[in-house]
C-alpha cells in the first residue's frame, strides 16, 4: 500500500516506477566467507532472497548467524564471495543506490547537529544546500524530531538519537530501507514506542520507501513488523532455514492467539526443534566438535529449572518469556542447557522438567551440586577437561590447550564462550578448580 514518491532530491533522479509486489532486490546463490587466521571462515551459504515492493522482510537469527553480513551484501557494502545481488534487475558492482541503512548504535556524527546529520546522505549525493535543508526538515518532521534540528547527538536520549538515524536514512527516499537491529540498543519502552510509530507511518503510506529489510534476533519483533520472516540458521553456517509468511492484519494484536501461534512456529524453526519429542540418540553431542555448549551459567539454568518447577514442571516457552518480560531467544541458552543436561525436554511448544530436573530444582545446595555433577560429566567439553586432569593430582592444564582444540571447530569468540560455560559448570559440580589469574585448571582439592 505504498504511495508513489512525492518528492525526490534533485540530484537523485527518480528510478522507473515499480508496481507493488515487483522485485526490488534479489540475491541468488549468495555465499560469503571472511578471511580468518586458519583460512576462510564461511558465514553464509546458498542464500536466495527476493525483496519486493510493498513488503517488510525480517531477517531473523541468533547472534552470529550472518544477518548483518547478508544485509551488508544486499546494500552492496561488501561483495559476496560467490553468487550475485541485483537491484531492479541490475547486478550490483558497488554500494546499492536503492538502499539506506539504520544501525543499532545509531552511528551519528557527534560534531554535527541533528539537521546536519540528516543532511549527510544528501550532501554526498550532491543535492544543493537549500533543497537539502528542505528535505531534511521534512524527514525530521515525519520522524518526530521537530524542535531538535539544532541539537547535538549528545543532548539526545537513545530513542531520539535513533530517530535521527531513521531520518538520515529516510531523507534519501531509498527504495529499500535497511535496519540492522535498530531497537536493540534502546530500553524496552522506547523500543516499543518507536516500533509502533514506524509501523503507523508504514501502514498509513507516509513512509518514503517501497520496502523494508529488518535485521533482528527478536522473534516477536519480527512477527509484529514483517510480512515475511526469513529465518537464518547458523549451523554450520548461515543458510535460510525457512521463510514464514505473516498474514496477520495490521495493526497487529500481540495478545491474539494467531500472533502467539506464529511466534511459536517461528521459535520452532529458529531452534530447529521438531514438533515431536526428539529421539533419545543425539550422536552430534558426544564430541566437542558437535553442538556447541550453550552460554548459560549455573545460576541461569537453575533459575529456569526452578521457575519450571513452580509451574508444575511444564510451561509454554513463549508465555514464559512474556511473563518474564524477556525475548524468547534470551531464554534459549538456558533451555538448551537444561535439555543438554537431561533436566528438561521440549514437547511441542512446551518445556517439560524431567525427573532429574525436578530433583535438581528441589534439592538443597549440596544435593543439587551432586545431581548436577552426575549430569555434567557427560558434557563433552567438561568431560574433556576433567579427563585431562585425571590421575594427575598435582597436574595443571592451561586453558589455552582447550581453546586451541576448540579453535579447530569454532571461532575464537565461540571457543571462549564455551570454555567459560564449561568452567562454570565444572567448578560448580566440583569436578575441577580454575585459577583465572594463571588461566589454569587443576583438580579440586579434596573437601
Ligand atoms: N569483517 C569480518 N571479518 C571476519 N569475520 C566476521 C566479520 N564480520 C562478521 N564476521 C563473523 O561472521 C559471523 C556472522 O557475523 P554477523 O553477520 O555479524 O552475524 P549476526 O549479525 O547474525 O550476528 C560471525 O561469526 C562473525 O564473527
Ligand atoms: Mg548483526
Amino acid at each position: 500500500m505504498r504511495l508513489p514518491f512525492t518528492r525526490r532530491p534533485a540530484a537523485a533522479p527518480a528510478p522507473a516506477p515499480v508496481s507493488e509486489g515487483e522485485s526490488l532486490l534479489e540475491a541468488v546463490g549468495l555465499t560469503k566467507s571472511y578471511a580468518g587466521a586458519d583460512g576462510e571462515l564461511p558465514v553464509l551459504s546458498g542464500i536466495d532472497l527476493t525483496v519486493r515492493s510493498g513488503e517488510i522482510v525480517a531477517l531473523l537469527g541468533r547472534s552470529g548467524s550472518g544477518k548483518s553480513t547478508l544485509l551488508r551484501c544486499l546494500a552492496g557494502l561488501i561483495p559476496p564471495s560467490s553468487g550475485s545481488v541485483s537491484y531492479r534487475g541490475a547486478p550490483l558492482t558497488g554500494a546499492n543506490p536503492g538502499t539506506a541503512l539504520v544501525f543499532q548504535n545509531f552511528a551519528l556524527l557527534p560534531w554535527l547537529t541533528v539537521r546536519q546529520n540528516v543532511e549527510v546522505g544528501l550532501e554526498a549525493q550532491g543535492v544543493p544546500p537549500r533543497e537539502r535543508a528542505r528535505a531534511a526538515d521534512q524527514a525530521i518532521d515525519l520522524i518526530g524530531l521537530a524542535g531538535f534540528e539544532s541539537a547535538y547527538p549528545k543532548e539526545l536520549s537513545g530513542g531520539m538519537r535513533q530517530r535521527v538515524g531513521f531520518a538520515r536514512a529516510l531523507v534519501v527516499e531509498p527504495d529499500v530501507l535497511m535496519m540492522d537491529e535498530p531497537f536493540s540498543a534502546l530500553d524496552v519502552l522506547t523500543a516499543e514506542n518507536l516500533r509502533g510509530e514506524l509501523l503507523e507511518l508504514w501502514e498509513s503510506g507516509q513512509f518514503p520507501t517501497r520496502a523494508v529489510v529488518l535485521v533482528t534476533h527478536n522473534i516477536e519483533e519480527a512477527v509484529l513488523m514483517a510480512d515475511r520472516v526469513v529465518v537464518l540458521g547458523s549451523r554450520p553456517y548461515g543458510t535460510i532455514r525457512e521463510t514464514v509468511e505473516v498474514g496477520l492484519e495490521r495493526p497487529r494484536d500481540r495478545d491474539s492467539e494467531e500472533f502467539d501461534a506464529l511466534v511459536d512456529e517461528v521459535y520452532r524453526i529458529m531452534t530447529g526443534r521438531p514438533l515431536a519429542p526428539r529421539p533419545a540418540t543425539r550422536p552430534d553431542r558426544r564430541t566437542v566438535a558437535g553442538t556447541p555448549l550453550p552460554h548459560a551459567s549455573v545460576d541461569g539454568l537453575s533459575g529456569l529449572a526452578e521457575t519450571l518447577a513452580h509451574r508444575d514442571g511444564r510451561c509454554d516457552l513463549a508465555d514464559l518469556a512474556d511473563e518474564l518480560a524477556l525475548d524468547i531467544d534470551d531464554l534459549l541458552p538456558q533451555v538448551d542447557a537444561l535439555d543438554l543436561l537431561g533436566f528438561a525436554e521440549i514437547h511441542g511448544d512446551d518445556l517439560l522438567l524431567t525427573d532429574a530436573g525436578t530433583a535438581f530444582a528441589g534439592a538443597d545446595v549440596q544435593d543439587s551440586r551432586a545431581i548436577f555433577a552426575d549430569a555434567v560429566v557427560e558434557v563433552p567439553l567438561v568431560k574433556l577437561i576433567a579427563n585431562s586432569l585425571h590421575g594427575h593430582p598435582d597436574a595443571t592444564v592451561r586453558a589455552g590447550f582447550f581453546r586451541d582444540l576448540l579453535a579447530h571447530h569454532y571461532t575464537s569468540e565461540q571457543a571462549d564462550r564455551q570454555l567459560e560455560t564449561a568452567t562454570d559448570w565444572g567448578r560448580y559440580a566440583g569436578l575441577f578448580a580454575y585459577d583465572a589469574a594463571r588461566q589454569e585448571y587443576r583438580l579440586e582439592p579434596p573437601a
